[in-house]
């Protein structure tokens, strides 16, 4: 087993900042970077690290090429709830990356299959993710693969858990609203990324984390792979670190 470089932090913003460096670093040594991106809360104080840092001119995103992690099946790009429309109002909008440059699985793609593999073939086409950002949900999902009796290797589609419901109908006016299913990159795909940083805080994260990196590697954990990757590191606060 390999285990990831750990980095503890104090507090979300201080999370937010030793990933920004972790950014940075990828960008400074090859301006025409791929990176891998996730919505969510967490990553949020990060957005607006790397947004303050490329005004104060030390990241420059003009060539970087960004590929999202998921998206909701149904959701137009526009939609308040997308994640496409996440990444523009938090971070896209926000810094010199062009437009043509950022991906999002398309919400509202008709030939579902052909979508997915087409997302594959564009990475691959630019070259492979060389830093890929992670959050994890409160079953070991990342990105939006769930708990599974295998691990999912490519793009595809997936049907959201009850518990992924209920963890995202905060963004919604109810449950009711919150899409059944959604467009993920597979774990192959994550796992293919040279290097990963995964986010996480908030003691409500610890036992997932500790069953990540600290437990039996089981498709019932998928984030549990993560331990198979050989440049993974995590930046966690203290209330997530499980062994404070
Ligand atoms: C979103 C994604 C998800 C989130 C996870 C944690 O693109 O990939 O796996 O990272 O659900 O979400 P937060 O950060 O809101 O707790």
């Amino acid at each position: 087993m390999l285990h990831p470089r750990i980095i503890v932090a104090k507090d979300p913003e201080a999370v937010g900042k030793a990933a920004a460096d972790q950014f940075e670093a990828v960008i400074a040594k090859k301006p025409a970077a791929v990176i891998g991106l996730a919505t969510g809360s967490t990553p949020l104080p990060l957005y607006r690290e790397l947004i303050a840092r490329e005004k104060a001119g030390k990241i420059d995103f003009t060539k970087v090429r960004s590929a999202n992690l998921d998206e909701y099946k149904g959701l137009a790009p526009d939609h308040e709830q997308s994640y496409r429309k996440f990444m523009q109002d938090n971070l896209f909008d926000h810094i010199s990356i062009k437009p043509e440059n950022t991906i999002v699985p398309l919400g509202l793609a008709e030939d579902v299959d052909a979508m997915c593999a087409a997302y594959e073939e564009k990475i691959e086409e630019w070259g492979g993710v060389d830093l890929q950002l992670l959050g994890i949900g409160h079953d070991g999902h990342i990105g939006f693969n769930e708990p599974d009796d295998h691990f999912p290797a490519m793009t595809h589609e997936v049907k959201l858990t009850e518990m992924t419901i209920e963890a995202n109908k905060r963004f919604f006016n109810s449950a009711d609203e919150v899409p059944r299913a959604a467009f993920t990159m597979g774990i192959g795909t994550i796992m293919a990324a040279r290097k990963i940083v995964m986010v996480v805080t908030g003691k409500d994260k610890r036992d997932i984390l500790k069953k990540t990196f600290w437990g039996p590697v089981d498709p019932q954990v998928p984030a549990s792979i993560l331990q198979f990757h050989p440049d993974v590191t995590l930046v966690c606060d203290e209330d997530a670190y499980p062994f404070n």
